[in-house]
């Protein structure tokens, strides 16, 4: 099975976990377009769905999904998203695509986030994927100079505008040992949107697809 194939089925696996005539969160990134796919086979048995992105909201209207305000539902109970990296303990990076603020906020408000990967993502230890951080333009040079502080090695991504109209800083060389610590440190730093480590509120349920099949992690 290739990675494609692997993204796909456990893309499909996560299906199992959507609840009738309920609202989903739907995450950003080449594995959650292939929950999109799936969850169209099913559309007429779900009230509608909040994207994380506005590609994917595209997406999920182009299936004839509807895509729904978060104003305007509320709670959430279930968000399915894809990760960059995850370890065993379901804690991940997240904002490859560039969508982790909107994947954060989704994620915050539903009640259970179920990840899907293959299984290239899982790690002993994050950092080895660039950590993104979405930045205020005005504050790019003062959040790289902090991050220089605590050690990592900012790139700006270049071209790149978030859905929110902001910068990515990708933060590389960083071996994160405490990642709680570091996601809260990076969200106090004055200019920071947010950054992509999902550890202090870490996935519920982490699907992972490797060639012998889709194993589920809790
Ligand atoms: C989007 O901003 C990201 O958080 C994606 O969820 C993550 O990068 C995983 O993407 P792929 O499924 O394309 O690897």
């Amino acid at each position: 099975m290739n990675q494609d194939e692997m993204k796909r089925e456990v893309a499909r696996a996560a299906i199992e976990y959507v609840e009738t005539d309920t609202v989903i969160g739907v995450g950003t990134g080449s594995t959650a377009n292939y929950f999109i796919d799936e969850l169209a086979n099913i559309k007429g048995r779900i009230e509608g769905t909040v994207a994380s992105s506005n590609a994917s909201a595209e997406r999920l209207k182009g299936h004839g999904i509807p895509v729904y305000n978060l104003n305007d539902v509320g709670d959430i109970g279930l968000y399915v998203d894809g990760a960059d990296e995850t370890t065993r303990h379901l804690q991940l990076t997240k904002g490859g695509g560039g969508a982790l603020t909107r994947e954060k906020i989704v994620a915050a408000a539903s009640e259970k986030f179920v990840c899907i990967v293959d299984d290239t993502k899982v790690v002993d230890i994050l950092g080895a994927f660039p950590l993104p951080i979405e930045v205020i333009p005005m504050a790019r040079s003062y959040v790289a100079r902090q991050v220089v502080k605590l050690g990592g090695e900012p790139v700006l991504r270049e071209g790149f505008t978030t859905d929110n109209g902001n910068l990515i800083l990708d933060v590389h060389g960083l071996s994160i040992m405490e990642p709680s610590r570091l996601e809260a440190q990076l969200n106090n730093i004055p200019g920071v949107v947010t950054n992509g480590l999902f550890a202090m509120d870490p996935a519920d349920v982490l699907l992972v697809g490797s060639s012998s099949g889709v194993e589920t992690v809790r």
